[in-house]
């Protein structure tokens, strides 16, 4: 049943925003066959107990809560409930985004910029800080960004710079946290075939451009992330923290 990771994460908690598909989902069933527990955390609640039944497949406890990461009470709700329900929070994955594109910044709506800050930049400092307060020493925290946060594209500029900003909060909480025994890094994406590359890079010729666009010439399936999440959010990283991990297949200059 545990047989990625040895069962490193037999026994803990793991929370997982955006849980419910793409990334977010790869991820969390990753941590259950790793033995953990798994908190699926996206708007949607149905989608979210589909992804927790998939997780109670695998043998492991899971919990879905519907939660808009961009809304502090929701995030404070959410982790209120893990404790309530769960008891502990070992590790908190900072998954869910959104990349919004828009032509030129005078495109970029108000509404459209604070969407965008709110799901990937003012969440994750929220649910860190929160889950913070509950963690024990060995805790975890991963959050995901994206190549655009270091080579951004003009059409997902507010995402890019979002991006930009959970770079620095990782270093951020990773300084705060470590007299605690809480590690956080981050993951850097390259590109993933989910829904949100589809629905942000609708041609052809750009999916060429991305396959062409890095050393190993393909754009990644969702469980390539797998590893790399494990990885930083287990002992086997005991002594990285406040990292940027690239995961893009090499993406040329
Ligand atoms: N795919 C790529 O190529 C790529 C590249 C670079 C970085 N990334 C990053 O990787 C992460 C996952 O991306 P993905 O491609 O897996 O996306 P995805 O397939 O579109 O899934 C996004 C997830 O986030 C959830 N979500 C969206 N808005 C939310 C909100 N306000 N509150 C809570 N949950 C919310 C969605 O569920 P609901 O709709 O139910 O809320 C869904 O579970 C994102 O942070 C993204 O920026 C992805």
């Amino acid at each position: 049943m545990s047989d990625e990771a040895g069962g490193a994460l037999e026994g803990r908690v793991a929370i997982v925003t955006g849980g419910s598909k793409g990334l977010g989902l790869a991820m969390a069933k990753g941590f259950a066959r790793a033995g953990a527990d798994v908190v699926i955390a996206s708007r949607k609640l149905e989608a979210c107990e589909q992804a927790a039944a998939e997780i109670r497949a695998l043998g492991r406890r899971a919990l879905p809560v519907a939660c808009h990461v961009g809304d502090w009470g929701q995030c404070d709700a959410l982790i209120a409930r893990v404790m309530g329900e769960l008891g502990r929070i070992d590790v908190l994955v900072n998954n869910a985004g959104i990349a919004p594109v828009a032509p030129r910044l005078l495109d970029v709506s108000e509404t459209l910029f604070d969407k965008t800050i709110g799901v990937n930049l003012k969440g994750p400092l929220r649910l860190a800080a929160k889950a913070a307060e509950h963690m024990r020493p060995g805790s975890t925290i991963v959050n995901v960004s994206s190549v655009a946060s270091v080579r951004p594209n003009p059409v997902t500029a507010v995402y890019a710079a979002a991006k930009a900003g959970l770079n620095v909060l990782t270093s951020v909480m990773a300084q705060e946290f470590a007299p605690k025994g809480i590690r956080v890094n981050c993951i850097v994406c390259g590109t993933f075939w989910t829904d949100s590359f589809r629905a942000g890079v609708p041609s052809e010729e750009a999916v060429a451009a991305a396959t062409r666009g890095n050393v190993l010439r393909r754009i990644a399936q969702p469980e390539e992330i797998v590893g790399t999440a494990l990885y930083l959010a287990t002992e086997a990283s005991s002594y990285t923290t406040g990292q940027l991990i690239v995961v893009d297949g090499g993406v040329l200059p």
